[in-house]
């Protein structure tokens, strides 16, 4: 395959690419933007492949998509560019209007108007997988169930709003135009490479610089985790293996609460990094409670029936292996940590932490 892959350097998108790389003998092209979450660094271990390329490009500039399809001939595309954290779309929602719908619209024309160029059977091989969230489906508060890929849409930020809009875009397209799509909605990722935005790879590294670990309200909202190796191998299944027109859900079973998660994290710590900075007895002392997310869901959690049954597949990691190996990552990798930390980081944990603490 010649896959297009956009969001290539974020999190999950580099976690593909180095899948890809690493595991197939396909070709990839990364468009990416490279916003505030966008790395090449995360890239290092496939970037001298002659077998990968990087364009630094905007999904919403249709006149370069319209060119990157022409020069690369994609039989596939991998679409994961996304403005992708919730709290940022509280405080900035516009970024997530632009990239997640327009940016979404545009590719899905640009993918289109190559398409209908394409003969048979390269017509009908090709395929146009976006990959969503499961927060599109709203929140689970006070039930047992699971979302499955019929659960009625709901979404409660503006980032899970955006997404959704994008789903039913990528649907519209299918259904209308008979575009190949194939959507697939996953649970909370975490691993290497994490922007430490977020709540694991954030709680490890505060932990480790002897800095509050805040957590919002009061701590009991569960997400469903999964290694984010396994959501490229998942990934990769479906874009190979899925069925056209159709959605998989994809989860790791492992439903936590967030204070729990974070405990965890402090347990892992005390085990791996004993000498802890100085004036800190235990990591755990510095759980520090702080006011609640604005519309804060209170639970997600995944149904993956479909895709084991479908496409046989089941996730390698639980979520103790995983966060080790999550936790054990960062230990090591403190040049990446550290270009990550400087710049336009730094303005964000001032602002969101600053108003709440
Ligand atoms: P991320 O924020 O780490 O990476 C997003 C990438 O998209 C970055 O490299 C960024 O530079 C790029 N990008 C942003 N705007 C762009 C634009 N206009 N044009 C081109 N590139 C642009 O996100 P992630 O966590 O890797 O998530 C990837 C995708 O998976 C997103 O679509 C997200 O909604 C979805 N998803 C994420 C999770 C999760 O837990 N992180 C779970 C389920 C689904
Ligand atoms: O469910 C999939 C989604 O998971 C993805 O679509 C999103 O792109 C991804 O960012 C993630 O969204 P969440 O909002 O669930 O992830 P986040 O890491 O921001 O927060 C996880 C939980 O931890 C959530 O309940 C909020 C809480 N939290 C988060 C931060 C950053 C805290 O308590 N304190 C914090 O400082």
């Amino acid at each position: 395959m010649r896959i297009l892959v956009t969001g290539g350097a974020g999190f999950i998108g580099s976690a593909v690419i180095r899948h890809i790389i690493h595991n197939t003998n396909n070709e990839v092209l990364n468009v990416d933007k490279l916003t505030y979450a966008g790395n090449l660094e995360s890239l290092i271990s496939v970037s001298e492949n002659p077998r990968y390329q990087f364009s630094q490009t905007d999904i919403c500039d249709r006149s370069a998509l319209d060119q990157l399809f022409n020069e690369f001939k994609p039989d596939t595309v991998m679409h994961l560019a996304a403005e992708s954290h919730v709290d940022r779309s509280i405080s900035g929602p516009y970024a997530f209007i632009e990239t997640n719908i327009i940016g979404t619209y545009q590719l899905l024309e640009a993918a289109r108007q190559y398409w209908s160029s394409l003969e048979a059977p390269s017509n009908e091989n090709f395929r146009f997988h976006h990959i969503s969230t499961d927060e599109v489906y709203g929140d689970l508060e006070g039930t047992t169930d699971l979302f499955t890929e019929t659960t009625p849409y709901s979404p409660s930020s503006p980032y899970s709003a955006s997404k959704a809009s994008s789903d039913h875009l990528v649907r519209a397209w299918n259904r209308t135009y008979g575009l190949p799509t194939i959507v697939t909605n996953c649970s909370n990722n975490y691993g290497p490479f994490h922007f430490p935005e977020k709540l694991i790879p954030l709680m490890i590294l505060n932990a480790l610089q002897a800095k509050p670990l805040p957590i919002y309200g009061n701590g009991q909202q569960i997400r469903d985790w999964l290694f984010v190796e396994d959501h490229a191998r998942a990934l990769y299944k479906v874009v190979s293996e899925g069925v056209v027109g159709e959605t998989y859900n994809i989860g790791g079973h492992n439903e936590k609460a967030n204070i729990e998660v974070v405990q965890c994290i402090c347990e892992l710590l005390e085990e791996l990094s004993p000498t802890k900075p100085e004036g800190v007895a235990k990591y755990e002392d510095l759980i520090t409670y702080v006011k609640d997310r604005p519309g804060h869901d209170v639970r997600y959690a995944i149904d993956a029936t479909k895709i084991k049954n479908e496409l046989n597949w089941v996730p390698e990691e639980s979520f103790e292996t995983g966060l080790r190996k999550t936790v054990e990552w960062y230990l090591n990798n403190s040049e990446w940590v550290a270009h990550v930390q400087s710049g336009e980081y730094q303005t964000w944990v001032n602002k969101q932490y600053q108003v709440q603490s």
